[in-house]
């Protein structure tokens, strides 16, 4: 529709400086003299959070009516794509009919703590679950015409300080953890805009990386979309725009355009970095001008309905002992907890959506059985109530069986700061000690954006993880706990036993402003294998009513040098119902002689069976999914060598395995002078060279004669072995010039 060429070449210096901040919160700024319209961003990223401008001054969170979707910590779990597309679509056509053209989310960054208040929006602590997820939901967005805005771009993985802490971040976690769920989300599904975010990643503000816009996002991934600011995240305007940002958001102010426009006429803004940004902002324009449907309507109601089989989708049942799930219908049933009657299904801050309308489990559950309520505990206290602990003890007595509606109130956790505690409130504790007592037949229901510890995980038979699970969650959960439903999600995240166990405890969030990820690529699982660490629940872990076994593990190959590897696995539904399984693909490799995590998700699939049906799920791996990222190179380098290919049920519930082997050249190994001796001797030729060394290495330790024997000759060859090429002129009557000569010829030599 718009022909930039020309309107770049028909604008004035001032007219592209100012299409490079918001009109004001909202809006892009228009060019009426051409013609270019202005259009609306809106929050998302489980919902249409539309600033209502039918008010006369209205606030930044005052927003029209829309439904709420279940929070991206839940979704996250359904591990379904095509849910997440379906997702995005529905968030479109609420968008199309409001006139939105780009909605800010996917919100997909790392949970490095599962303390970070923001987690309930995010998807996971892996980066290919996180990645596919995004890119699912971008897809089913974009599909209808609207854009998205990728956020927050990168490693925004804490609120403490949020806008202005700096991150130290080796560069090995960044690409492995922090980058590459951005890259699998851009490279797969093809974002409109990325919105970067608040924080310095290693010293420098992400809206002014140029490594990080420029780089990274657009060389080496080869995004062709808008940057844009988080809000109130450009430090520096011309820094910004010289490093690949476009929009800077909201409106600062007519100061930003006049120092863009002083610096293009000063040169500092070159013509090109300026067409640049000014040309991609009229891209987006021109998009969302292609992709608008005017006169869109959708049926709110219908939204709802799908919020609520989503939500279905994104619960997981952690615990089923002695199969109390699901509920006899037509019983009578204790409904205990104020979020029985008050789900909390959003979390607070900008993706907080004003809900069309709220299905509580109190009202969905009176469709299966009868329910006695009684509240349990005060959502705005956290000691116990003797009273209403006696009252629910009193209806856990009266009924069949009772359900406890635990979670985690509003002001526990939000956008804008961290938590400080895993632990729920006191007083949702101790209902639980006094309810078991009475009732055995008690399951849990938690309302929570992120784990939470849980002291009687052990003696409860039943734990259904409801996330924030939108307006229809009550619905959902329902659903579930009288078996209209089959659960079939499973955890994004792992639950640890306690605080102090998880990865980041020692650094999260940092002090005085500065994080550093000392931790490094050991986050989430990655790390409760490595140390071998009991977990409350794994990453990957979920129940259904039914069960599943798994069979016939085939590689197309067992050698892989390019190219890809089919792996196919059986899955049969053996139980009586049916039901959905999500199948996890790890790779693990069996002797690394770096650093590695035990095993990591490569892929996933999930499959719908009847019961006693069989299907084959089969997914591809390629070299990278093999690959670390190798800061020698600055580059992700599959290791030759063997590796397990694992189709799991979960992390820690590994079903079978097939051996394969990847073949690569090796890594050029970089020599001087640092070199220790025995990596030098791996060299092909090098013993020629080194010839020296040796001898008189072995005279002065000894090694020639017989007096150490044979333990004391194998402890002098390994000090031998660790001793750099320029010390052997301490230890040996080798000169430097020697050593010089020595590591010279060596580095001449060809490596494979
Ligand atoms: C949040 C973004 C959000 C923006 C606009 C920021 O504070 O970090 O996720 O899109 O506000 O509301």
């Amino acid at each position: 529709m718009l022909d930039i060429q020309k309107l770049l070449a028909e604008m004035t210096v001032e007219e592209k400086c100012s299409l490079l901040q918001g009109k004001n919160d909202w809006y892009t700024v228009p060019v009426e003299r051409l013609g270019i319209p202005s259009v609306m961003v809106s929050d998302g990223p489980h919902g249409l959070r539309k600033q209502d401008d039918s008010k006369e001054n209205p606030g930044m969170n005052e927003a029209i009516t829309a439904v709420c979707f279940p929070a991206g910590a839940g979704t996250a779990c359904s591990f379904d794509r095509s849910l997440l597309e379906e997702l995005g679509g529905l968030l479109a056509d609420e968008c199309q009919a409001e006139h939105v053209g780009v909605l800010l989310g996917p919100a997909a960054n790392i949970k490095r703590s599962p303390l970070c208040g923001r987690n309930f929006e995010y998807y996971s602590e892996d980066p290919v679950l996180s990645g596919e997820i995004a890119a699912a939901w971008i897809r089913g967005l974009q599909r209808k015409g609207v854009g998205c805005s990728l956020k927050h771009f990168a490693a925004n993985n804490q609120e403490t300080l949020r806008m202005c802490v700096n991150e130290t971040i080796p560069e090995r976690p960044l690409r492995e953890i922090y980058l590459a769920n951005f890259e699998r989300a851009v490279t797969r599904g093809k974002p409109w805009t990325m919105m970067c975010s608040y924080n310095k990643i290693n010293g420098t503000y992400s809206s002014e990386n140029s490594w990080l816009l420029t780089d990274v996002l657009r060389k080496e991934w080869g995004f062709d979309g808008l940057v844009m600011t988080d809000w109130g995240a450009c430090n520096d305007h011309v820094a910004g725009i010289k490093s690949g940002l476009e929009l800077e958001m909201p409106r600062a102010g007519d100061d930003d355009d006049a120092i863009a426009a002083q610096a293009v006429r000063d040169g500092r803004i070159s013509m090109e970095e300026l067409d640049r940004a000014a040309g991609r902002v009229l891209q987006l324009v021109d998009r969302v001008l292609e992709g608008r449907k005017e006169g869109m309507v959708f049926d709110r109601e219908a939204h709802h309905r799908k919020s609520r089989e989503m939500a279905r989708e994104a619960m997981v049942l952690l615990k089923n002992d002695n199969e109390l799930l699901p509920l006899a219908r037509g019983g009578k049933v204790a409904f205990i907890g104020a979020f029985a009657e008050n789900p909390r299904y959003q979390g607070g801050g900008s993706s907080h959506i004003t809900s069309s309308r709220e299905l509580c489990a109190l009202e969905a559950g009176a469709d299966y059985a009868e329910i006695i309520y009684a509240r349990g505990f005060d959502l705005t206290a956290a000691e116990p109530d003797a009273g209403l602990i006696a009252e629910a003890v009193q209806a856990a007595r009266e009924a069949d069986s009772a359900v406890l509606f635990l979670g985690l109130p509003d002001e526990r956790e939000s956008e804008g700061y961290d938590r400080t505690t895993l632990a729920l409130p006191e007083n949702q504790n101790a209902l639980v000690e006094a309810v078991l007592a009475a009732q055995p037949n008690t399951a849990v229901v938690l309302h929570n954006g992120a784990p939470v510890v849980l002291p009687w995980a052990d003696r409860v038979p039943a734990i259904l993880e409801a996330y924030l699970g939108g307006q229809a969650c009550g619905g959902a959960v329902a659903d579930l706990l009288f078996g209209e439903a089959n659960p079939c999600a499973k955890l994004a995240e792992t639950f640890p036993l306690r605080l102090e166990d998880t990865p980041c405890y020692l650094d999260f969030p940092g002090d005085g402003g500065k994080a550093t990820y000392s931790e490094g690529i050991w986050v989430g699982y990655r790390y409760y294998d490595k140390r071998s660490m009991p977990v409350c629940f794994p990453f990957g872990h979920g129940l259904s009513y039914t069960t599943f076994e798994y069979s016939n593990l085939t590689l197309s190959t067992d050698t892989l040098e390019k190219g890809e590897i089919t792996v196919s696995v059986d899955v049969t539904n053996t139980g009586k119902r049916a039901g959905k399984e999500i199948v996890q693909f790890y790779v693990h490799p069996l002797a690394p002689q770096v650093s590695r995590p035990v095993r990591e998700l490569k892929e996933f699939a999930k499959v719908a069976l009847e019961s006693g049906e069989t299907k084959t799920v089969t997914v591809t791996l390629t070299p990278r999914d093999f690959a670390y990222w190798e800061t020698g190179i600055h580059g992700w380098y599959a290791e030759p060598g063997e590796y397990l290919v694992e189709a799991a049920a979960s992390s820690r519930d590994i079903r079978l395995e097939k051996k394969l082997t990847v073949v690569n050249r090796p890594l050029p190994v970089p020599v001087s002078g640092d070199m220790p001796y025995g990596e030098a001797m791996k060299i092909p030729g090098a013993e020629k060279i080194l010839d020296s060394f040796l001898k008189d290495a072995q005279s002065i330790a000894g090694l020639a004669s017989d007096q150490l024997g044979e333990s004391g000759k194998a402890m002098m060859e390994a000090m031998l072995r660790e001793l750099p090429l320029h010390s052997c002129c301490s230890f040996t009557p080798v000169t430097r010039e020697t050593v010089a000569k020595a590591v010279e010829a060596l580095q001449k030599l060809p490596q494979a």
